[in-house]
């Protein structure tokens, strides 16, 4: 076989395997006018222009998010729900209406199912805290992926070891794909939850999620979807899944960090305990007895992170303009690009070659650490993440220490794609 004859037929088949997300036209995509919205993308780093390929630890934030934020701080910045002065009320209302944003963003029934937290990993202790530690007992089962963050693993285990349950893992494919096959053999009538990825950090899967909620639900079993890669990147409608619980960051999704949301069925919130007690979490305190607060208030103790959450509305009212299915269609048309592109060079292997796949692209170069990729793309002014992306074990299950990994947003360009291609073949010929 002739030298660069085997990345061919690699690319093609990766390439091919890629379902496209469809419709829109990808080339309606004004992206010189996207990038304007986004003044960080503007400069320099390292002597050259900034590409910044690390949008799934955390994405950039557009001058309207900026806005709404400076707009708050200069104008309305109060305390939230407790004042009846003129400020109270306006942060109030502000920030509650982001709580409506939001509620419309995933499509929830109600405001009220929309719990503000810090981030998606809040999010998940919460529910671990309220549900898991008042429902799962001993000999129970949480079943979780192999493909999980950190974030989606520890909690469970931490709940397991106090409680006495086991944890239980849907394996994976070599292309980083669940075996739905084994999900459906773990459900049984021990299964008290099931906490799963919808698009994985580390590979870029996106899960059949629909299906295997369906699945948990004829055991009665209720689930959590980390949402902390989807909802940045795909529409979402918690109604139109079920799911039970859906949580994701601000920060990943073009709001400032301390800013998340776990969504959850009233019905589930109403029953659950609260995850941290303290003020305007309650209807009365007496030292005899505490009465809680109704939802969403009851999971929200102490003064909020109210900024960052109105910016996490300004958000979404900037991906509502924007549009997200075309931004969407956009990211995949560059993620298809960049998979031709990699997979062409020789050495590169790509790591996650699921066939639906979403924004992020993760790569190992033989005989090169990530960790030197990522320093020689960073002389170059190219901002991938290198390491274990808080998914120890994907690495574990691919048998490598560390991936390097660009993630893509609708502000990224071809033209980008080009420059960390030809950064990597100059990586290669360094270390080769
Ligand atoms: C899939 C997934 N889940 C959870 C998290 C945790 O998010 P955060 O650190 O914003 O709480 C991340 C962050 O990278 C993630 O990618």
């Amino acid at each position: 076989m002739k030298r660069g004859q085997g990345a061919d037929l690699r690319m093609a088949t990766i390439v091919e395997q890629l379902v496209p997300i469809k419709p829109k036209p990808a080339d309606v995509w004004d992206v010189e006018r996207i990038r304007k919205d986004f003044p960080v993308l503007s400069q320099t780093v390292n002597g050259r222009p900034l590409v910044y390929l690390d949008n799934a630890a955390s994405s950039q934030v557009p001058v309207m998010v900026i806005e709404r934020g400076s707009q708050y701080l200069q104008q309305e910045h109060s305390n939230i729900h407790r004042g009846v002065h003129y400020l109270s009320m306006k942060a109030t209302t502000a920030y509650e209406g982001a709580r409506e944003k939001v509620k419309r963003f995933i499509s929830a029934r109600e405001a009220k199912e929309c719990i503000f937290v810090r981030g998606a990993t809040e999010g998940i202790n919460l529910v671990m805290h309220g549900y898991g530690r008042k429902f799962i007992g001993v000999g129970d089962e949480i079943i979780i992926s192999a493909m999980e963050h950190h974030a989606n693993i520890v909690p469970w285990q931490m709940l397991c070891e106090e409680k006495g349950a086991r944890l239980r893992v849907i394996p994976m494919n070599d292309a980083g794909e669940l075996l739905l096959d084994e999900y459906d053999a773990l459900l049984n009538e021990k299964t008290k939850l099931v906490a799963i990825t919808h698009v994985s950090n580390a590979l870029g899967t996106v899960n059949p999620i629909k299906g295997m909620i369906d699945s948990a639900h004829k055991y009665g079993v209720p689930v959590l979807i980390d949402g902390a890669q989807s909802a940045p990147h795909m529409p979402i409608d918690v109604q139109d899944l079920d799911c039970d619980f859906y949580a994701f960051s601000g920060h990943k999704m073009f709001a400032p960090t301390g800013s998340g949301v776990v969504y959850g069925k009233a019905s589930l919130l109403e029953r659950m305990n609260p995850f941290q007690g303290g003020g305007d979490m309650i209807k009365s305190v007496t030292f005899e007895k505490t009465i809680y607060a109704d939802l969403p208030n009851k999971f929200e103790a102490g003064t909020p992170a109210i900024a960052s959450q109105i910016g996490l509305g300004a958000a979404i009212d900037y991906l509502n303009i924007i549009g997200r299915e075309k931004a969407a269609a956009y990211e995949h048309e560059l993620l298809r690009y960049a998979t031709e592109r990699l997979s062409a060079i020789e050495g590169v292997r790509i790591i996650g070659t699921a066939r639906e796949k979403l924004s992020v692209l993760s790569f190992v170069i033989d005989s090169v650490h990530p960790h030197d990729i990522g320093t020689i793309l960073d002389q170059q002014g190219i901002a991938v993440r290198a390491g274990h992306h808080c998914a120890q074990p994907v690495m574990k299950r691919f048998n490598i220490p560390a991936t390097a990994r660009a993630s893509f947003a609708f502000y990224n360009t071809k033209e980008e794609v080009d420059q960390l291609a030809q950064a990597i073949e100059k990586v290669i010929e360094v270390f080769g």
